[in-house]
């Protein structure tokens, strides 16, 4: 039996239950593609609009198959990975590119918790009115205050005083934001006491330094946590160093300690969101890091990016959506009124899925499982089940478009007591995994990412001054 997981055995047979359905559907759809050894550059590839179809590079980190409606990180399946690992172990794999031992495990776990003390950051990050700003605004600032711990540390030439790290007064915040210039932030990624622990503890990487990555891991889920609690009128709350990630999480978020169900459960959200290939965020911070800007830089770029409704702001506006259709019985007619308007329909389609999303094949069973203990979820649930199939009926077929990893996330989420308002926090706070893994993967061959644009427009106006024109 599982050890790790043996008192969610029943969450692990769910998430077996839907590997093997996917596995079955999809048998003969399409193989795994693959370069097959070393790509050679530049390379041939057919690009649309939104860079469809372009090659941005080679990477290990993660693959997804969009015929078959499969997911891959550095070889592993996420079905697999869901059913059998935690997030801490996924980040570990997505960062270093294999699974840990058990001593190498130990050490990251450790690493991981003492990151999570961000009270200074924290601090400072309350000197603004978070209660009144967009959580995700809250988390990206949060996320960019959180360099301060190293930028202050890496002066080996000027250590402070621990007196010196953080305040929230307005002297202290303004020495920080002094401009350090390139030369600071290309250290930024090369630290040397760093790379001198890493080695120590055998997760070094000759190209760079993981630092900001655990810090940026651990960071960004205490800050999230915070965010909701302010937001609630709350006090933000110590984190526990004695928990998992997800346990961690959820209690700086509740101020309880989650069930074992309740901790899997986010357990299985969080891998499931920690990587998916060069999806819009992902670009973003690589696209920023590539400038040999910051870790910190990166991520922020990640979470700006990642707001939007096209991209991980889906899952709150599907549950807005939900509630707007309200009752099993306006399912037709919205659906109907919807595409006669030519609206998208949120948590549905994707630019590389055209098959179900792997995904949302974990999360639907789960929250008709575990939000079926909640009538008003259970309601939503069985709206969503019912717009699923008027979906799927209509555009499935002909146009590939099925649920995606938003549809059915919200309302788990909404079952572990995280309002609507900070669902892409906390997409965000597992996809900074990714965010970091394929940054630092990048710049061990890093080259500036610069696409061009084709010129569209005209080559000889000729200038009018202001006052003559009309
Ligand atoms: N509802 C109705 N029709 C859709 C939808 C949808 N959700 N998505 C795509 N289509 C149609 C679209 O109208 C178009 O039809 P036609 O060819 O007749 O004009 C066709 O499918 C292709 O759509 P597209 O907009 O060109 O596809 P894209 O690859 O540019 O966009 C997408 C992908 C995810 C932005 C889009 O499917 C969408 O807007 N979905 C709703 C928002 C959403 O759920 N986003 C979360 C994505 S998954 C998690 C993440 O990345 O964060």
């Amino acid at each position: 039996m599982d050890q790790l997981h043996k008192k969610t055995q029943h969450i692990t047979k769910l998430i077996l239950k839907a590997s093997k359905a996917a596995r079955e559907e999809t048998r003969g759809d399409g193989g795994y593609a693959s370069s097959g050894g070393a790509v050679k550059w530049p390379v041939e590839c057919t690009v649309g609009p939104g860079l469809e179809g372009a090659i941005a590079c080679e990477s290990k980190v993660g693959y997804v198959n969009g015929v078959k409606g499969a997911l891959i990180y550095r070889g592993y399946d996420v079905f697999d990975l869901c059913a059998y690992s935690t997030f801490e172990e996924v980040s570990y794999l997505l960062l270093y590119g294999k699974l840990p031992t058990p001593s190498q495990f130990e050490i990251f776990k450790k690493k991981l918790a003492q990151h999570r003390n961000v009270s200074d950051t924290l601090r400072l990050l309350m000197s603004f009115p978070v209660e009144n700003m967009n959580p995700m605004a809250a988390l990206r600032m949060g996320a960019h205050f959180l360099r301060r711990e190293f930028s202050t540390i890496d002066q080996d030439d000027h250590k402070p005083d621990s007196g010196d790290f953080i305040g929230s007064d307005e002297d202290s915040i303004a020495m920080e934001t002094v401009p350090k210039g390139s030369k600071r932030a290309i250290y930024e990624f090369k630290r040397k006491k760093q790379r001198e622990r890493e080695r120590d503890d055998g997760t070094y990487n000759p190209a760079t330094g993981y630092g900001p990555c655990y810090s940026l891991i651990a960071g960004t889920s205490c800050l999230a946590a915070a965010i909701k609690r302010v937001r609630e009128g709350h006090l933000p709350i110590e984190p526990r160093m004695d928990l998992s990630h997800a346990a961690n999480l959820l209690y700086m978020m509740t101020g309880k300690e989650p069930s074992p169900e309740e901790e899997r459960i986010m357990d299985v959200a969080l891998i499931l969101h920690a990587d998916h290939g060069m999806n819009a965020s992902t670009f973003a911070s690589m696209v920023v890091a590539s400038t040999l800007s910051d870790m910190y830089f990166s991520v922020g770029a990640g979470i700006a990016a990642l707001n939007g409704p096209l991209h991980g702001g889906a899952n709150e506006q599907v549950v807005k959506m939900l509630e707007e259709i309200g009752k099993k019985e306006r399912v037709k007619a919205w659906f109907d009124e919807a595409m006669k308007e030519k609206k998208k329909i949120m948590g549905f389609g994707h630019r590389v899925y055209k098959a179900y999303d792997p995904r949302a094949r974990i999360l639907l069973p789960l929250a008709e499982f575990f939000g079926g203990k909640n009538d008003e979820i259970a309601h939503m649930f069985e709206i969503a089940t019912l717009l699923e199939k008027q979906v799927v009926g209509k555009l499935g077929k002909e146009k590939k478009i099925f649920p995606n990893v938003d549809f059915y996330s919200g309302m788990l989420y909404q079952s572990l007591g995280i309002p609507a308002e900070m669902f892409t926090s906390i997409f965000a706070v597992s996809r900074v995994s990714g965010w970091t893994a394929r940054v630092m993967e990048y710049l061990e061959n890093n080259r500036i990412f610069r696409p061009r644009a084709i010129y569209t427009g005209t080559f000889d106006e000729k200038y009018k001054p202001l006052r003559n024109r009309k």
